[in-house]
């Protein structure tokens, strides 16, 4: 299978190192980077447009960039075709953005996948909707300092907070698109469930973790679920949950298994 990368980071290196180890199913063609990415990750090579990355005729193209890049080449990739997956799940808050995507997924044959990231309980989620859920609400905790570079630097002084604070109250829409590179999970809840509007999410720095811990709670026609998950930093990003990359493995799995759980 050809899979093209949109991204040159933390999470491209990890899912380009586990394509080598399984070099008989998969193939990293290619990566799309921008300028500053000089370096590839891996043994593939690094292109500057998207033309020249679906040159390499890819099955699947994996974006793991940020969101200027789902909204560069998100809908171009499925409008030529082929299958994509976003792990930048909170650029599709933008409503826009949402409408552009889903369309051209609607309209070609390739899907848009996406993974779960950090977030326990897509599964629950995504089938208990099916009965009807009546409450979602995400609690995200990571120390203070994964907060610099975010709004909250502009409320708290991220260096002097001494016990868990919170420092965002709303919907996943406006958690999702204030902090871009904070919320993904809370944009993946809201389109596992009930949407970006009714989800509630709570963002905290908490000097008393050392992980990124993720607490879900929902009610609904299926019964209650409380989750959470203590996820470990991705070597190379400390911004990045290890299970955002493992969790897009799992989905390049189901492409070439027999099997799919
Ligand atoms: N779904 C989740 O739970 C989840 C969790 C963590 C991160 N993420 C998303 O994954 C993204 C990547 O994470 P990472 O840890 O690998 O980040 P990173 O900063 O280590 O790497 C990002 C890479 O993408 C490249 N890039 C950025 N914008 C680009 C663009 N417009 N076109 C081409 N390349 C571009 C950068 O140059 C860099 O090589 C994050 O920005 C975040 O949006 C999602």
């Amino acid at each position: 299978m050809k899979i093209a990368l949109i991204g040159n980071g933390a999470i491209a290196k990890l899912v380009a190192q586990f394509c080598s180890v399984r070099a008989d199913i998969y193939n990293v063609v290619a990566a799309l980077g921008l300028p500053a990415d000089m370096t590839s990750v891996g043994t593939h090579p690094i292109v500057r447009s998207l033309p020249e990355l679906l040159a390499f005729k890819p099955d699947l193209v994996v974006e793991c960039a940020g969101h200027s890049a789902v909204k560069a080449y998100g809908a171009a990739v499925l409008n030529a075709g082929i299958n994509l997956i976003v792990v930048s799940t909170g650029s599709l808050a933008d409503q826009a953005l949402w409408d552009e995507i889903k369309a051209a997924a609607e309209k070609s044959t390739a899907q848009l996948k996406l993974p779960a990231g950090a977030l326990p309980g897509v599964d629950s989620l995504a089938a208990g909707k099916l009965a009807g859920i009546d409450r979602v609400e995400l609690k995200s905790s990571k120390p203070p300092k994964a907060w610099a570079g975010t709004p909250a630097e502009k409320t708290h002084d991220l260096g002097k907070i001494t016990a868990p604070t919170v420092i965002f109250s709303g919907s996943a829409r406006e958690a999702a698109l204030a902090f871009p590179k904070n919320a993904n999970v809370a944009a993946t809840a809201a389109l596992a469930g009930i949407g970006f509007e009714k989800t509630r999410v709570t963002l905290i720095a908490d000097p008393g973790v050392t992980q990124n811990v993720h607490r879900l709670e929902a009610d609904g026609a299926f019964g209650s679920l409380r989750l959470e998950i203590f996820a470990n930093p991705s070597p190379d990003n400390p911004k990045t949950s290890h299970m955002a990359a493992l969790s897009i493995m799992r989905l390049l799995e189901h492409e070439a298994a027999a099997i799919v759980i």
